[in-house]
């Protein structure tokens, strides 16, 4: 029986207020409106920023809320005005949009676009209304998106169709984490053969971004972290050596100098610490370096002596890898299918939604790259 036009209820991981586990609820999902599209959720991953927005934030106008960003799902119907897709196509949400007409979609040089809505927690006030429904209240929809519901609507503009044969269970990481570093080393940093790159923080996207210099052709990718049990895979994904900077009395940035003569060629941050953008900048070589920005932060300044840009360094941030949302999405997946990038190895656990504060524990214990929650009811 077809559900179009209807409410759906279903179950979702509702964070009724910061810093609580999520409960598990019945909710409702209102049919899509001209230019939405309501999505069953197959699969989602839980990302680092996730948990940002539950336990870190000061931000209380984005509660209650679904959080969840990661996913891919199965197109369950589609609102007036939808062109792209219908009914049964395979696809994967994202926090990048791609309108295809605006002037950033239009130039090469910017995956922004001017059509993304206003989403939570960015602007809150001016967010489109939350087509999921608990118990009397609005859900807010977390980047406009929120996989963590069995079904969610979302905007036409902020979704990627995927090849049909794309296992969902699996292709749901390039949402954010697996994109986002391998793009922020390959698009941004633009990594050369041959050359010498340092990898901050050893989470999902930085494995991927490690995963991205190897792509591209780097000869020797030093992964950097305070977690030891991190470095067998950051070696799996192509790393030449692990430092422990704990191991070391002299700072990261000296560390990486001494190791490289000088500085290495690119250096990416994927944690979101100021401190260690600054020691990834200073770890790179005068004249030429590049350090790409891709951990998030919204609170702190980040600081560094003009010297050492004026020296020749460059300092970038990355968002999403780069990519542009609706085609870099659709590319990524057919590497995968192809075998030219990893996605499986990313994922050291699956369990069911039910069970997604378990998986906020071990993402947060240090224990999980990436876990893999999937929707088994309905
Ligand atoms: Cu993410």
């Amino acid at each position: 029986m077809s559900t179009a036009g209807k409410v759906i209820k279903c179950k979702a991981a509702v964070a009724w207020e910061p810093n609580k586990p999520l409960v598990i609820e019945e909710i409702e999902v209102d049919p899509p409106q001209p230019n939405e599209v309501r999505v069953k959720i197959v699969a989602t991953g839980l990302c680092r920023t996730d948990l940002y927005y539950l336990y870190d934030t000061d931000n209380t106008k984005i509660f209650p809320m679904v959080l969840g960003h990661e996913g891919a799902g199965i197109v369950e119907s589609v609102g007036p005005k939808v062109t792209e897709f219908q009914p049964g196509d395979k696809v994967i949400p994202l926090i990048i949009s791609q309108c295809r007409e605006c002037r950033f979609c239009k130039s090469p040089k910017t995956n922004q676009c001017e059509n993304a809505w206003d989403i939570v927690p960015h602007n809150v006030e001016k967010a489109p209304v939350s087509k999921l429904n608990c118990k009397g209240k609005k859900l807010l929809q977390f980047m406009g998106i929120s996989t963590f519901s069995e079904y969610s609507v979302i905007n036409q503009n902020a979704l990627a169709k995927i090849d049909p044969a794309a296992p969902l269970d699996k292709v749901c990481l390039l949402g954010c984490g697996v994109c986002t570093g391998f793009g922020a080393a390959v698009n941004d940093a633009k990594v050369e053969p041959g050359s010498t790159c340092a990898v901050f923080g050893l989470g999902a996207v930085g494995l991927a971004a490690i995963m991205g210099c190897k792509y591209a052709g780097a000869k020797r990718i030093i992964a950097v972290d305070v977690n030891a049990n991190k470095f067998k895979k950051a070696e799996e994904f192509g790393a030449t050596d692990c430092v422990n900077p704990k191991d070391h009395s002299k700072t990261i940035s000296q560390v990486l100098l001494e190791m490289t003569n000088g500085g290495v060629d690119y250096s990416l941050e994927c944690v979101g610490n100021v401190e260690l953008m600054r020691h990834a900048l200073e770890s790179c070589l005068q004249g030429w370096g590049v350090s790409v920005i891709v951990g998030w932060t919204d609170k702190h300044d980040v600081s560094v002596r003009p010297a050492q840009l004026i020296a020749g360094r460059t300092w970038k941030g990355s968002v999403f890898g780069g990519f542009k949302g609706k085609d870099g999405v659709a590319e990524m997946v057919r590497a995968y299918l192809d075998h030219k990038v990893k996605i499986d190895e990313f994922i050291t656990h699956n369990l069911p939604l039910d069970r997604i504060n378990e998986a906020i524990e071990l993402l947060q214990a240090g224990k999980s790259i990436r876990t893999v929650l999937s929707f088994t009811s309905q």
